[in-house]
């Protein structure tokens, strides 16, 4: 009950009819394909007061409940999303999605939960923690945060302390591209993986290196390759595949879990695989773009065209999204994000004259449901089962929120969707709920729609139509020492333990050294 009422507020947005009845807090629905990561089985789902009561076969209600049929449907857990930069400031603009249109793009889409990036302010940490809370004031789906670390004091380190232990965040971000910005050096990376393993957080790095890309970029100019395609080629694969691999070592050395963002290409991948099969604790996160897009778009003759596809790392050449569909199908890759980072054509427009210009970032918040499983359940890659535990499931374990989000299970949070795989989805900027006016997935069609979504318990897509309300989402806390980090602290018992005979150097021992 209380969570309808903010429906009929009046500062609902565009999206939501005046006059809509308000829906019940009581919602069955009926006789669809329940599908968790683990399981699937026809049933009903029972939702009241924005939590799942019960999962059962005919199961029966009053007629105070609202009746969603769902045969022939998949009743999914809702998707959620890793990786996103909402009202995100770069030096000279601010991405057109905020808080709000892009948690509504999201729902449209499927998603009912998404983990964005907190920017310190000024340096620091909690400042920009408070920053982020404003922000995401106007929320109409349930966030969390991670923290992006620029810079290393003592006065970072022990905020790193209070974020994890008193903000609800249990992941740090690692930049180690973006020269001059973002971007941190070795000896920061060792500190900050440190803190993170003491504190049960989760260290996530932007693999690209960034002096390289540097001395690329400045190659390009000099070349007078001053267009988007410059971008691809100031940037390649061979960079994003060191500085995977550095980090991954990095990470070996101090042995804690490590969380690669936006794998977009093989060479990172396979820095993953490898290090994956050695039994290191590496989780690859593809994104929607790197799954279903190549790199040929930035060649395009018109600028705009050309310049929405910038993204870092770069989008690859056709074969790396082949490549990375299958780490993904074979358990090498964990799980999928979007990035979504939205620049409209004015903002991208700022590079005309020098690709280095062009605000990085696509979108996909709203696509990236759809597009998984057109991509990889329709053309027979993974199983329904594996769709959930990629889209949802697995990011609510590795951060630490599930079985509350991540799965449809009685007690878990009621964010659910209704996928019709007899259905078809049609992407356009015409009509998606971005506040984009360009789409990088322009035209593309394919099978599977989300005909319904519901979030916090109450529907809030059906009919192709979003009822949404500001400041209905909730900011979700995540505990650290989340399941990735089970059993670490006897690997590193068991290696002090190595260390503890000390060599044994006698005089007889040392003539033999001068012997030999
Ligand atoms: O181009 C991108 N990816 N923009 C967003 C920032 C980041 O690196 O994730
Ligand atoms: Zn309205
Ligand atoms: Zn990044
Ligand atoms: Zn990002």
């Amino acid at each position: 009950i209380i969570i309808t009422s903010s429906l009929s507020q009046s500062n609902h947005e565009q999206f939501c009819d005046a006059g809509t009845k308000i829906p019940s807090s009581k919602l069955l629905i009926k006789g669809g394909t329940v599908v968790n990561a683990h399981h699937q089985q026809i049933a009903d789902v029972y939702v009241e007061d924005s939590i799942i009561v019960a999962v059962n076969s005919n199961i029966r209600v009053g007629d105070d409940v609202t009746i969603i049929d769902a045969a022939g449907k998949y009743v999914m857990p809702g998707g959620i999303d890793p990786h996103s930069h909402l009202d995100f400031d770069v030096v000279f603009t601010t991405t057109v999605d905020d808080f709000f249109s892009g948690q509504a793009a999201a729902l449209a889409g499927g998603t009912t939960m998404h983990i964005d990036f907190v920017i310190p302010l000024n340096g620091s940490l909690t400042a920009g923690f408070e920053d982020y809370q404003k922000k995401a004031k106007k929320s109409c789906m349930d966030y969390g945060f991670h923290m992006v670390i620029t810079k290393w004091d003592e006065t970072v380190s022990r905020e790193m302390e209070l974020i994890v232990k008193e903000k609800g965040i249990n992941s740090f971000k690692f930049f180690m591209a973006y020269k001059e910005a973002l971007m941190i050096n070795d000896e920061l990376l060792l500190e900050g993986f440190k803190k993170c393993k003491s504190l049960g957080a989760l260290a996530m790095v932007h693999a690209e290196n960034g002096d390289a890309v540097y001395e690329g970029q400045k190659k390009m100019i000099e070349l007078g390759i001053t267009g988007p395609e410059g971008h691809a080629l100031s940037r390649p694969a061979v960079l994003e595949g060191e500085a995977t691999a550095r980090a991954i070592r990095l990470a070996d050395f101090v042995n804690t879990p490590l969380y690669v963002v936006h794998v977009m290409s093989i060479e990172a991948m396979e820095e993953i695989a490898k290090a994956r099969k050695s039994g290191q604790r590496v989780i690859g996160e593809p994104i929607a773009s790197g799954l279903a897009l190549d790199e040929s778009w930035l060649w395009h003759p018109d600028f705009e065209t050309a310049a929405k596809y910038v993204m870092s790392p770069p989008i690859r050449k056709r074969g790396h999204d082949k490549a990375l569909q299958a780490a993904l199908s074979t358990g090498i890759l964990q799980l999928v994000g979007t990035d979504h980072c939205a620049f409209n054509s004015t903002q991208k427009a700022r590079g005309i004259d020098d690709f280095r210009k062009i605000p990085n970032g696509v979108n996909g918040i709203e696509e990236r449901m759809h597009l998984v499983w057109d991509t990889m359940v329709e053309s027979g890659q993974i199983s329904v089962t594996d769709y959930v535990r990629l889209t949802s499931t697995e990011c609510a374990r590795i951060f630490n929120i599930y079985p509350r989000k991540g799965a449809i299970l009685p007690g878990s949070d009621a964010d659910i969707i209704i996928l019709n795989p007899n259905s078809s989805f049609e992407i356009s900027a015409k009509s998606h709920h971005s506040r984009l006016d360009t789409n990088v997935y322009e035209g593309r069609r394919g099978k599977g729609k989300i005909e319904v979504t519901i979030a916090g318990g109450r529907v809030v897509w059906e009919n192709n139509e979003l009822k949404v309300a500001r400041g209905t989402g909730r900011y979700i806390k995540m505990a650290p020492f989340s399941y990735v980090f089970d059993g670490l602290e006897k690997k590193d018992a068991i290696y002090l333990n190595s260390l503890e005979a000390p060599v044994n150097r006698s005089k007889n021992n040392s003539s033999k050294i001068s012997d030999f």
